[in-house]
């Protein structure tokens, strides 16, 4: 199954929150966290990794999909983008052609793909939303965040069909989290006709910052954290979906 990680706004936290999410499932599940940004790579970054083949040597050098994937040292496999890469930036339809076909092959073997998209509305952003069952979308307790995200999921589901729309908040208390929460899905299930289904909120965790600094998912190291383990149920929260088929055509909320 494949699960996208978005926003609208950039910056709210999807690349660290994707890693801990990947560490959280692994090993139950077999995970590939796929570095959706592909001419601007930050997951190898994020885990202080770097990978030889990147999707740069796939897409434009012919190399096979499987070459370029590697192990995190975490229990999960990556698929690394490239760094600085123009091209990549906004891929061509032989390209996403190439890479539809490398991730569908790879849905196979593994049990989930996740895509930590970059942000915005920008053709490749939505391209991968689009080959997702679900949407996996990030907000902060800003109004610019809401707002954006709001943005994006009418895109998404007036333009792109996709229906399936899961919300988390993030840096965002429980109580924060869930009045946007509220307070988006009143506008969603009223303009667009869905019901997103929320996932809850992980706190702003200055040991989270420093995960980063470390290069290190916070998962590994400090479990017992507020975000690690808001991470951790999140986690338990998406596993129901995963029994699912991923039924791109109905609306399951
Ligand atoms: N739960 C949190 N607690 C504290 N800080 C956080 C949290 N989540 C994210 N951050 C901060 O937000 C910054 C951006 O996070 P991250 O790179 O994961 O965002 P992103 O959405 O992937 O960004 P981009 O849109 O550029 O890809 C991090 O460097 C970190 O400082
Ligand atoms: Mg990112």
């Amino acid at each position: 199954m494949m699960i996208s990680i978005t926003s609208g706004k950039g910056g709210v936290g999807k690349t660290s929150f994707a890693v801990n999410l990947a560490l959280a499932l692994s090993p139950e599940y077999r995970v590939l966290l796929v570095d959706a940004d592909l001419g601007l790579a930050n997951v190898d970054v994020m885990l202080s990794l770097a990978p030889q083949v990147t999707v740069r040597h796939v897409l434009l050098e012919g190399r096979s999909i499987k070459a370029a994937i590697i192990k995190s040292g975490y229990g999960f496999d990556i698929l690394p983008a490239a760094s600085g890469v123009v091209e990549l930036v906004q891929p061509d339809s032989e390209m996403k052609g190439a890479l539809e076909l490398g991730l569908r092959e790879l849905d196979n073997e593994y049990d989930l793909l996740l895509f930590d998209t970059g942000a915005g509305i920008s053709p490749v952003v939505l391209w991968f939303n689009c080959l997702a069952a679900y949407s996996l979308v990030l907000y902060t307790p800003e109004p610019t965040s809401i707002t954006d995200a709001y943005a994006l999921i009418k895109v998404l589901s007036r333009d792109y069909g996709q229906k399936n729309f899961f919300l988390l908040a993030n840096q965002a208390s429980q109580k924060e989290g869930e009045q946007y929460y509220v307070h988006l899905t009143r506008v969603i299930n009223r303009y667009l006709g869905l019901s997103p289904y929320f996932l809850g909120s992980v706190p702003k965790d200055p040991e989270l910052e420093r995960s980063i600094r470390l290069q290190r998912p916070l998962l590994s190291f400090k479990r017992e954290s507020k975000a690690a383990q808001a991470i951790l149920k999140v986690g338990e929260e998406l596993k129901p979906f995963f029994q699912k088929e991923s039924l791109k055509a109905a609306v399951r909320f």
